[in-house]
């Protein structure tokens, strides 16, 4: 009679919660789709340092990490970019160069860009609770990658996500995909969606055409000012190379848009993504988890 009860007082609860996620629920889907348009983009197949005149590069050797352009591997043109690890230190493992797009003529970009670059992971020896970041993107011009930044990361168990989402030093994010672990010894496409827009900032990640998540994006101010790929790892990481190659950023506008600085809209190649904002079905997972926690506390409650 009393686990009767309890179980109707669970689906109550159940009902309710879920409900009031319903009425709560801001969707807001990212699909530029086939209608996308792209402004400006910077584009770089790491074939010369030249690329990154001006923007902030990490000294090519400082203690435990080396970095520069290598003919090792490349996935178009003779080389990519190669970081690596050669010893535990002290302070975080950090070899790239950043694109500093604020210090470009045309300056940060305005509105939303996709980013897509390729990452090939060798040697990368991870021990528990170890952390590298394959890339931070930054929305304001202090040194890279600036004060307010989002970053991708892989954990322990080789798995892509993000972390200061929704705002610096937080993580909370909706994942579509936590079984897809990053392949090392191979080229990865690893594409991001960036909306710095300072009410409705969002963010997604692919890996090889993969939703792996999205989060929701706090703090910017309506653009993206610089970027950097290569290495950022943890300092007790004791090994591991990390390659970029064909690094793409996209100042992205609908087909109706306009360009927000100068360029002439142009079609995009970018056709088939598309992601609904983190809201809409992730806090209702954890709405529905608080949900069954609640009742199962109400049936526990009846048995003791
Ligand atoms: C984030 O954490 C870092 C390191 O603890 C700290 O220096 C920084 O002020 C924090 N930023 C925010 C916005 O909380
Ligand atoms: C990389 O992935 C994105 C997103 O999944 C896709 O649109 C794009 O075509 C891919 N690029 C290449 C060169 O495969
Ligand atoms: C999304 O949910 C978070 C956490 O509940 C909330 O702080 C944020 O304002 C929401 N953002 C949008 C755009 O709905």
């Amino acid at each position: 009679m009393n686990i009767t009860l309890a179980a109707l007082v669970a689906l109550l609860l159940l009902g309710s919660a879920y409900s009031q996620m319903g009425a709560g629920e801001q969707v807001r889907v990212i699909n530029r789709g086939p209608n996308a348009r792209y402004c400006r983009s910077f584009k770089t197949s790491f074939e010369t340092m030249d690329d990154f005149k001006n923007f902030e590069v990490t000294p090519d050797k400082t203690i435990g990490t080396t970095h520069g352009l290598s003919k090792d591997k490349a996935r178009t043109g003779s080389q990519s970019h190669k970081a690596e690890i050669t010893s535990i230190e002290d302070s975080p493992h950090r070899g790239f160069p950043a694109v500093q797009l604020f210090k470009t003529d045309e300056g940060s970009m305005e509105g939303p860009v996709y980013i897509t670059f390729f990452v090939y992971l060798s040697n990368l020896n991870f021990g528990s609770g170890k952390w590298l970041t394959i890339a931070e993107v930054g929305a304001d011009d202090n040194a890279a990658p600036g004060k307010r930044y989002i970053s991708v990361s892989l954990d322990t168990n080789f798995k892509l996500g993000y972390s200061n989402v929704p705002t610096q030093n937080v993580t909370y994010v909706k994942k579509y995909d936590t079984t897809t672990t990053f392949p090392q010894n191979k080229w990865v496409n690893v594409t991001l969606y960036v909306d710095f827009d300072n009410v409705l900032g969002i963010t997604a990640l692919w890996q090889d055409n993969v939703l792996i998540a999205t989060a929701n994006v706090n703090g910017g101010a309506g653009r993206v000012a610089q970027f950097h790929g290569g290495m950022f790892a943890d300092n007790l990481i004791p090994s591991g190379v990390v390659y970029n190659d064909d690094l793409t950023i996209w100042q992205t506008i609908k087909a109706d848009g306009s360009c927000p600085q100068s360029g002439t809209p142009t079609a995009f190649d970018l056709t088939t993504i598309e992601a609904t904002n983190p809201n809409s079905s992730g806090a209702s997972k954890i709405g529905m988890s608080i949900a069954f926690a609640l009742a199962a506390a109400s049936v526990i409650a009846y048995l003791v």
